[in-house]
């Protein structure tokens, strides 16, 4: 039977006849490779697997139509990322801001406190709970019944994977009664640390017993082993691998399940879920620091990683009245523990040019295990940093790497034997020799070579198809490096005329990819899907120095469409004029961000660039705000003085939810000032200029 089915000439069989071997021929195949992955227990040997392949290959181009729904041609070169369906949240899935010291906590609480205007005297309970490091995921029940299971993505936008999801026995397929018609529960996945052990040394041993075959690489940490687990196209892999989940939050309800942090614990648990312990309820800052110490204490007994806690404002109506900044809610924050640290020997410093033309210094390492990661790179921060640590090549330093940051060398260990020379720092930049220069009061030495410069371009480019910037799927940096070394890319809009030069990437190999026609397919849509982008995105995809994504939100928000945005700007390059004044009456951008814009305004090959992507793509106005025709919409407003019964920000937050920007400064283009108590020379000026001057009364009862 095999033997008849790997001759098979598609020729030679009816329709029929190739639809049903395609379906034997599909299942076989899903068999061993589940058999391989999810089991690492094989039962035929590679030639007779690929001899499988090659057979429903050969039929599936003669049958292309007939392919059965586990054809397993849709899964060869097809990266997990494009392979999973893409769902948007109903709810966004955030992220949250971090502290580190006792100082940061007493902040964060103190900000809370100043948002909601609390008296000295009011009570303010947080829910404490340990950080997970795992993933997290959202899950959508409707009528109590598991419907969807989603990856985070970037927040927006995640991939459906409620087919390993299901796999996972800590998640309910059903909810306990009662429960809402809809209700999606937030968690973490993860894999306690003695199932990631245990996962290592099965691979090693299978390695081991199979020398001929190729090595299964051993998971990095337990994130890692459950993040591999989760995004597998077949969830007989997801479900050999063990994963628990812990559920925190919530995305969309249909009716509020209760009134507290503590109340939706409740409603988890008996819903079916496992909360993550040991979780407390506190009062103040002290109360948390001591929670804090006494879980860090207990960090290695935990059978899971943690890598710090998350206090959360208990009652819900106040973490309504706090709300977002960016992507992070006002009404939590994750403490960290302090970070994992580990000595090694510097072998080398070499220099990084990133796409502002910054020297960056980057400690190559002797590979070195620090909190279950091996790192073999470090960052050396800046040319002051070295020479004040005296760092050389050739000492043993300390290397520290905290979460999701970038690994970096604390010091030389002075006892051990030191490198011979002090480390001179180049005054020309390696990747292009034009010279670089320091500015006066820069800590950072830049390259002048501009465009001219590959490095710069590059990453440009790397920082131009991102994930918060054009998010172009398939199009990751090191295929943008290949692309620039071929010639096929030089500025963003080539990346737009790419599928004019399909011939010179389909059916080649470039960098480690070959590029089948299916991939060059996957990457042409990926991109024609980008040629419409929301404002902000460009504005933030251009790599401006200083504009990130909250200040390119604040300006598309300003602005409202590139060419107003764009001429604004240009118009701002004179910092002579009454338009350099503009950007800086944003409210949180200061005078040195609107510099860095207008010098990229100044530059005519940045609006080249602009003029060439504009040939090629469209950039969609950024939305109109929320509340389109209240008093405050589309108003500039300026707050002064002291308000008696909001704090500052969230009276901000109040008037940019209603369409108002808020500027710092009252111009002749201020609509409104909201004078507190005690409001001095602003609200004179609004007086003088004859705008509109709101009491505290008068704004309450505007907005209500
Ligand atoms: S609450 C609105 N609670 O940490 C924020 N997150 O660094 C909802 N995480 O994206 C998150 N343990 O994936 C929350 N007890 C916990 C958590 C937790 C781990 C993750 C979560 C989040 C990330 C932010």
């Amino acid at each position: 039977m095999a033997k008849k089915s790997a001759k098979a000439k598609p020729d030679a069989l009816s329709p029929a006849e190739a639809g049903a071997e395609m379906a034997r021929l599909a299942n076989e195949i899903e068999r061993h490779d589940k058999l391989y992955h999810g089991k690492d227990a094989p039962e035929i040997s590679d030639a007779a697997y690929d001899k499988l392949r090659a057979s429903y290959k050969a039929l599936h181009e003669e049958y292309p139509h007939l392919a059965p729904p586990n054809d397993p041609e849709a899964r060869v070169g097809a990266a997990p990322a494009a392979a999973f369906g893409k769902v948007a949240h109903s709810v966004p899935m955030l992220s949250l801001s971090n502290a580190f010291t006792a100082e940061d906590i007493t902040d964060f609480v103190e900000r809370v406190r100043r948002f909601l205007n609390l008296p000295e005297d009011a009570a303010l309970a947080f829910m404490a709970e340990p950080k997970i490091d795992g993933l997290s995921v959202s899950l959508r029940y409707e009528d109590g019944a598991l419907v969807q299971g989603t990856t985070r993505g970037d927040g927006a936008v995640g991939e459906n994977i409620t087919a390993n999801l299901k796999t996972v026995s800590a998640i309910p397929h059903r909810l306990k009664k009662p429960f809402p018609k809809v209700a999606e529960v937030r968690g973490e996945a993860f894999m306690t640390r003695a199932d990631f052990l245990e996962m290592n040394r099965q691979r090693a041993a299978w390695n081991a017993a199979n020398p001929d075959r190729k090595p299964l690489e051993p998971f990095a940490n337990p994130r890692n082993a459950a993040a591999g687990g989760l995004r597998q196209l077949d969830p007989g892999v997801t479900a050999s691998r063990p994963l628990g989940f812990f559920a925190y939050a919530f995305g969309e309800l249909s009716e509020p399940v209760g009134k507290t942090q503590q109340e939706l614990r409740a409603r988890l648990l008996q819903w079916g879920f496992t909360l993550n312990e040991p979780a407390r309820l506190c009062e103040g800052a002290a109360a948390l620091m001591k929670y804090y110490s006494e879980l860090e204490g207990k960090r290695a007994a935990l059978p899971f990683d943690i890598d710090g806690v998350v206090y959360k404002v208990d009652d819900l109506a106040l973490q309504q009245r706090l709300g977002f900044v960016s992507r992070a809610p006002r009404w939590a924050v994750a403490h960290k523990f302090a970070a994992e640290q580990a000595e090694t020997l510097l072998k080398a410093i070499t220099i990084q040019v990133g796409r502002t033309g910054a020297l960056t210094p980057v400690a190559e390492l002797e590979p070195v295990n620090v909190g279950g990661v091996t790192v073999s790179r470090a960052t050396l921060h800046n040319e002051d940093e070295i020479t004040r640590k005296d760092i050389r090549v050739g000492d043993t330093v300390r290397v520290q790497r905290a979460g999701d940051v970038i690994p970096q060398v604390l010091g030389a260990n002075e006892a051990r034997p030191r490198g011979p020379e002090k480390f001179k720092f180049p005054t020309h930049c390696p990747e292009c020799g034009s010279s670089a220069v320091r500015e006066e009061g820069e800590v950072v030495r830049r390259c002048t070579g501009g465009l001219v410069c590959p490095a710069q371009a590059i990453e440009r480019l790397r920082h131009f198809v991102s994930r918060d910037a054009f998010n172009i799927e398939g199009l990751g940096a090191e295929i943008i490096e290949t692309f620039v070394a071929e010639g096929l890319v030089k500025a963003p809009a080539d990346i737009f005329r790419l599928r004019g030069k399909r011939e010179k990437i389909a059916g080649r190999k470039i960098g480690k990819k070959s590029w089948q026609e299916k991939s060059v397919d996957n990457l042409m849509a990926a991109i024609e899907a980008r040629r419409a982008i929301p404002l902000e995105k460009f504005i933030f995809a251009l790599g401006i120095r200083q504009v990130g994504e909250a200040t390119a939100k604040l300006l598309a928000r300003r602005y409202g469409s590139l060419a107003a945005w764009r001429a604004a700007m240009t118009a701002a390059g004179d910092e002579n004029s009454e338009a350099w004044s503009a950007p800086t009456n944003i409210d949180q951008i200061g005078p040195s961000v609107a510099h860095d814009i207008a010098e990229f305004f100044a530059e005519k090959h940045n609006r080249n660039v602009l003029d060439d992507l504009a040939r090629e793509i469209t950039v969609a106005d950024a939305a109109a705000p929320a509340a389109g025709n209240g008093p405050f919409a589309g108003k500039t407003v300026v707050f002064t003085g002291t308000l008696a019964h909001m704090g500052r920000s969230e009276a901000k937050a109040k008037a940019e939810s209603l369409g108002a920007h808020v500027a710092g400064s009252v111009s002749a283009k201020t609509d409104f000032v909201v004078a507190g108590e005690d409001a001095g020379s602003k609200a004179k000026k609004a007086a003088a200029l004859g705008i509109k001057v709101l009491s505290e009364d008068e704004w309450l009862a505007l907005i209500k």
